[in-house]
C-alpha cells in the first residue's frame, strides 16, 4: 500500500521537470548501505533523474551515511563543506540519509551547524524518499526519521550497480547488541523478509542474467522465514541453490554463535555457495569476547573452524577483528594473534576500537590508550600481511576460473576479477571479456592482489 503511494509521488516529481535533471550519490557504509543506495538510485531514476559522477553537475546530492566508527563523521562534514558551494551557486538540493541520521545527536548537529541541508531521512523511511523529495521541491525543509522499526517493504524500485553480481538483503536490523556496536540502535530489531519474496527476487535476477548473489543481513544465520514450518537460513540456502542460472552464492555476515550444523550441511552439499566464509572473530580472548557480548569463547570459535574445515574440504575464512576494546590486556591481544596464527585467514578486516555514543562499551571505564591501540593494530597488521604473502604463494602457477568484473580502478589497461576465494586478480585483456568467466593462470602475487594471464 505504502509503496503504491510512493509510486504516485514518483509521477508527481517526474511531471515537475521539463529538462533533464541529475543526481549524485555517495555511499559511505557497508554492503547493506550499498543495497539501500541501489534503491535510492532506483527511485531517483524512476523520477527521471540521471546519475552523474561529479557533485558539481548535480541538481540533488544524496549522502547515504554510516556511523560504525568515528571517522565516518569527519568524512561527512568534509563532504558537506564541498556540497555547500553548489547549494550557494545554483541551489542544489542536499539530502542526507542512512544510519548516522538515526542518531539524534547527529541530526541535531546537522540542523544546527549545516542549516543548508534540505532533507534528512533515516534507515526506516528510505522507501518514502519520493514523497520527501516532492515536499523539498515545494521549498520545504524535511526531517523524516522514525525511531521505531520500519516495516519490511517490498517492491521499492532498484537500480543495481552491476550486471552479473547482485546484493539481496534478506533481513534488516540486529538483536545482538555486541557492546561496541551502534547498529542495533540505528537499524532496529531483526526483521526477516519472507522467503517467497527473496526467492522471487533471485529468480528474477537469474532471468535478467545475474550469476552471482550475496545474501545480506547483520546476522544472516539467524534468518527466520515465515510459515508454519520452521524455515531458517539453511533452508534459504538450499532453495537459492535450486535457482537455475545462479552460479555463485555468497552471504554476509554470519555470527559464529548461530553457525548451526544444518547451515554447515547446506554449505557442504552446495555446488554454488562460496568456499570463503566470512566469520567475524572480533577478538581471540574469551574474556574480551564476554565483555563484547559475543556469546562464544576462543575455543568455541576454533572448534567451529575445525568442524567446518573437516566437513567442507577447501573451505577458507575471512574475518573482522577489533583491537583495543576496553580492558584488552597484552595477554588478551596475544590470544587474538594466536587465533590468527591458527586459522590462517584469507583476509582480515582490522579495526581500531572506536567509542560509539549510547553503546555499553562506551560507558566502560577501562578504555585503552590510543597509543597502545595503534601499536597493537600495527602488530596485528604485520602478522596478517606476512600470512597473506605466504598464503598467496599457493596460487602461483594455478589456473583459476575468474569472472571478469570490469576495468581495474588503478590501471585502465588492465581488467579485474576475483578467485572463488575472493582474491582480486588483475589481468591483461580486451573489454569484451567483461562479464565472462575465463580460466586464468596466476603468475605473481602483490599482497592484496594477484596477477594472471589467459591460460
Ligand atoms: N553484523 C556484522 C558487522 C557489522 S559492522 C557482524 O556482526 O559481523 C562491521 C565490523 O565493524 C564489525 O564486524 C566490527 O569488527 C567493526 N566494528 C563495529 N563497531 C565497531 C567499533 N565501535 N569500533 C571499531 N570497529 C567496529
Ligand atoms: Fe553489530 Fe554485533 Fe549486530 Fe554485528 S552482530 S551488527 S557487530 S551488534
Ligand atoms: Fe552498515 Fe555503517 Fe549502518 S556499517 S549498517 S552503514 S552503521
Amino acid at each position: 500500500m505504502k509503496i503504491k503511494e510512493q509510486l504516485n509521488y514518483i509521477e508527481q516529481v517526474k511531471n515537475k521537470f521539463t529538462k533533464p535533471h541529475y543526481y549524485y550519490i555517495l555511499t559511505m557504509g557497508c554492503q547493506l548501505n550499498e543495497n539501500d543506495s541501489e534503491k535510492l538510485c532506483g527511485m531517483l531514476e524512476k523520477m527521471e533523474y540521471q546519475k552523474v559522477e561529479n557533485m558539481k553537475e548535480a541538481d540533488i546530492i544524496v549522502f547515504n551515511t554510516c556511523c560504525i566508527r568515528e571517522n565516518a563523521e569527519e568524512k561527512l562534514f568534509g563532504k558537506l563543506g564541498e556540497a555547500k558551494e553548489f547549494k550557494m551557486k545554483k541551489g542544489t538540493i542536499i539530502a542526507i540519509g542512512g544510519c548516522m541520521m538515526q542518531e539524534p545527536h547527529m541530526v541535531k548537529k546537522i540542523t544546527e551547524s549545516y542549516p543548508y541541508v534540505d532533507l534528512i531521512f533515516g534507515t526506516h523511511t528510505l522507501h518514502k524518499f519520493p514523497e520527501d523529495l516532492e515536499k523539498v521541491l515545494e521549498k520545504n525543509k524535511i526531517q523524516d526519521v522514525l525511531d521505531i522499526d520500519g516495516e519490511v517493504y517490498e517492491g521499492v524500485p532498484i537500480k543495481r550497480q552491476d550486471k552479473k553480481k547482485a546484493l539481496v538483503t534478506i533481513m534488516y536490523g540486529c538483536n545482538n547488541f555486541c557492546s561496541y556496536c551502534i547498529v542495533p540502535y540505528v537499524r532496529g530489531r531483526e526483521r526477516s523478509r519472507k522467503q517467497e519474496d527473496i526467492l522471487k527476487e533471485i529468480e528474477n535476477l537469474a532471468k535478467e542474467g545475474y550469476e552471482e548473489i550475496t545474501l545480506l543481513g547483520q546476522n544472516v544465520n539467524s534468518y527466520q522465514g515465515s510459515g508454519e514450518e520452521k524455515y531458517g537460513f539453511s533452508h534459504l540456502l538450499r532453495d537459492v541453490e535450486k535457482i537455475e542460472g545462479i552460479q555463485k552464492i555468497n552471504f554476509m555476515s554470519p555470527h559464529p554463535k548461530d553457525f548451526t550444523d544444518d547451515v554447515i550441511e547446506a554449505i557442504a552439499d552446495s555446488k554454488k555457495v562460496t568456499r570463503i566464509i566470512h566469520l567475524p572473530l572480533q577478538s581471540g580472548s574469551t574474556e574480551v569476547l564476554k565483555n563484547m557480548n559475543r556469546k562464544y569463547t576462543k575455543e568455541q570459535y576454533l572448534t567451529l573452524v575445525e568442524k567446518m574445515q573437516k566437513r567442507i574440504p577447501g573451505i577458507v575464512f575471512s574475518t573482522d577483528i577489533i583491537v583495543g576494546f576496553p580492558g584488552e590486556t597484552e595477554q588478551d591481544f596475544e590470544d587474538t594473534l594466536d587465533v590468527v596464527k591458527k586459522v590462517h585467514f584469507e583476509q582480515v578486516f582490522m579495526f581500531i576500537y572506536s567509542r560509539r555514543k549510547g553503546t555499553m562499551a562506551d560507558k566502560m571505564e577501562n578504555q585503552v590508550l590510543e597509543e597502545i591501540k595503534h601499536k597493537r593494530f600495527e602488530r596485528l597488521k604485520q602478522l596478517v600481511e606476512s600470512q597473506i604473502a605466504e598464503n598467496n604463494q599457493k596460487y602461483i602457477g594455478t589456473v583459476q576460473n575468474i569472472l571478469v568484473e570490469g576495468k581495474s580502478k588503478n590501471n585502465d589497461h588492465m581488467l579485474t576479477g576475483r578467485t572463488d576465494t575472493n582474491k582480486v586478480v588483475i589481468l591483461e585483456g580486451e573489454e569484451d571479456l567483461i562479464g565472462k568467466t575465463i580460466p586464468i593462470k596466476i603468475v605473481s602475487e602483490h599482497m592484496w592482489y594477484l596477477k594472471g594471464v589467459k591460460s
